[in-house]
């Protein structure tokens, strides 16, 4: 082909990708798909591996799960890791992302019970992927508390921190050489929203508007501490990122009305700001500050329930993220709330706002997912605009199916059309440099058991085997994977 076809090709392939909305992502944005140790593994006490708050949930308190589900087994990947990484490579991704468990690397969560077995499956792991060309993305903390250190109080008192610290040195001078892209925690917010506010998540311990401000302080601690040895200690020879990976719904105003304006940014600052704003601004948003100071002060307190970072505290977490890790779903409406009045504490109440989904909104197998991919554009422009234009790595996003058909038109629907938004926003100047779909196949979905399943492979939990089978948005992400184009006409590389 010569130089003036080669040219005027180029430009027609770029004005009909422009105009018949169809996108293309840059060469080096970097495609992958997630899971978490706890979902997917199984041998939940093989080879010295120390029990974890969902173990200890799951087997004590199975009304709490639906079907009473364990994750026991699960996708068995512990044994079956290799067979999971041939299902990558065949996906064609270019990163995985994995968490490890912390009680299978120390089994009662402290330093001194280093468990080599434990050690040796994620040095296999990261090997195998290595080997097959896909970079490890590693989350240290995705929900596995061992559950002897929530005994001690878990992430309500301040042992945790020096904790965790130790387990992340651990991690970084054993994997470290071979991992490029850390993630310190997952949805911190429901860790501590949902872990030890609304108490409906391990380890279900319910003191809204209180226990999860604090374990948020101390989290927060954590993260930081783990960012600075990181950076001060394994960086200069391990030439690595490290962030964290925070969740959020974006928050639809239910119309331009002052009010629900303000509502529907109060609700974002108590969902992502709460933990955004010390990351990337420095301590906890004005509008926080403001409205718990305030319901804590009728509540009779002399402090406010929203905890207090020193100015040294500050300076220590902001600045503490590589990139920043998105996890988002979903959409909902906010609108104005009447100030509730003062009775119990309740971080709904602190919030003060009310929120629905809109019933034209197509659902999912999960109550709280509706499809809303012009969302996840609004959302990745509101960071933006709030933190600075940051690198901003989407590690997770997905749909859930109910597994009655291998089919499963929703996902590919759902990835084209929020792949589509992603790559708006990116025109309109937003810092995006991956993305990884939740989630490579049907797991543990915490307190929804095996009900909800987000998976490109269908797993059968009936089966010795645990069988995986491609559903037909296999086909489909493969082919934007390769292409880093969401339409057939796309040239492949
Ligand atoms: C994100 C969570 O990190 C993951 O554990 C969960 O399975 C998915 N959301 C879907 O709910």
């Amino acid at each position: 082909m010569n130089l003036k076809v080669l040219v005027l090709c180029s430009i027609l392939i770029a004005s009909s990708l422009s105009d018949d909305g169809s996108k293309a992502f840059p060469d080096n944005f970097m495609f992958g798909v997630a899971s978490s140790s706890h979902q997917i593994e199984g041998a939940w006490n093989e080879d010295g591996k120390g029990e974890n708050i969902w173990d200890y949930l799951t087997h004590t308190k199975p009304e709490l799960v639906e079907g009473g589900a364990t994750a026991d087994i699960t996708c068995d990947s512990y044994h079956k890791y290799k067979e999971d990484v041939a299902l990558l490579k065949d996906l064609g991704v270019d990163h995985y992302r994995f968490s490890l468990s912390w009680s299978r690397i120390l089994t009662n969560g402290s330093i001194g019970s280093v468990n080599e077995a434990g050690l040796n499956y994620y040095k296999n792991l990261i090997k195998e992927l290595k080997d097959n060309g896909i970079e490890p993305f590693v989350t240290l903390y995705h929900w596995d508390l061992p559950e002897i250190l929530q005994k001690q109080g878990g992430w309500i008192d301040m042992f945790i921190i020096d904790t965790f610290l130790d387990y992340a040195r651990l991690c970084f001078e054993t994997f470290g050489d071979d991992v490029k892209y850390w993630l310190t925690f997952s949805e911190p917010k429901q860790t501590c929203l949902s872990g030890y506010g609304y108490g409906t998540m391990a380890p279900s311990v319910s003191k809204t508007g209180e226990l999860d401000y604090k374990c948020t302080h101390n989290l927060l601690k954590a993260h930081a501490k783990v960012w600075h040895l990181y950076d001060e200690e394994f960086r200069s020879t391990q030439n690595g990122k490290i962030s964290i990976a925070l969740d959020s719904n974006w928050y639809e105003p239910e119309d331009d009305t002052s009010q629900n304006t303000v509502s529907a940014e109060t609700k974002r600052q108590f969902s992502f700001g709460w933990y955004a704003n010390p990351l990337f601004i420095g301590d906890y948003p004005e509008v926080m500050k403001t409205r718990i100071g305030y319901r804590s002060m009728h509540e009779g307190r002399r402090v406010s329930r929203l905890p207090v970072f020193t100015d040294e505290e500050i300076e220590y977490i902001k600045g503490t993220c590589d990139f920043l890790g998105l996890n988002t779903y979903t959409s909902s409406i906010i609108k104005y709330e009447k100030e509730q009045e003062i009775r119990i504490p309740w971080y709904d109440w602190d919030v003060g706002v009310k929120e629905h989904f809109a019933s034209e909104w197509p659902s999912s197998a999960s109550s709280w997912l509706k499809v809303t991919p012009w969302g996840i554009k609004k959302l990745l422009n509101w960071i933006k605009d709030t933190y600075n234009s940051p690198d901003i790595f989407i590690t997770a996003n997905g749909v859930s199916d109910d597994g009655s058909s291998l089919n499963d038109e929703i996902r590919i629907n759902y990835y084209r059309d929020y792949l589509s938004n992603i790559s708006s926003a990116m025109e309109d100047g937003v810092n995006v440099i991956g993305y990884t779909a939740w989630s490579l196949m049907d797991s543990f979905e915490w307190t929804s058991g095996y009900s909800e399943k987000f998976g490109f492979y269908s797993v059968d939990f009936e089966s010795e085997n645990r069988t995986r089978t491609a559903k037909s948005s296999v086909e489909y992400f493969k082919k934007v994977v390769l292409t880093h184009c969401l339409v057939d006409s796309c040239e492949e590389d």
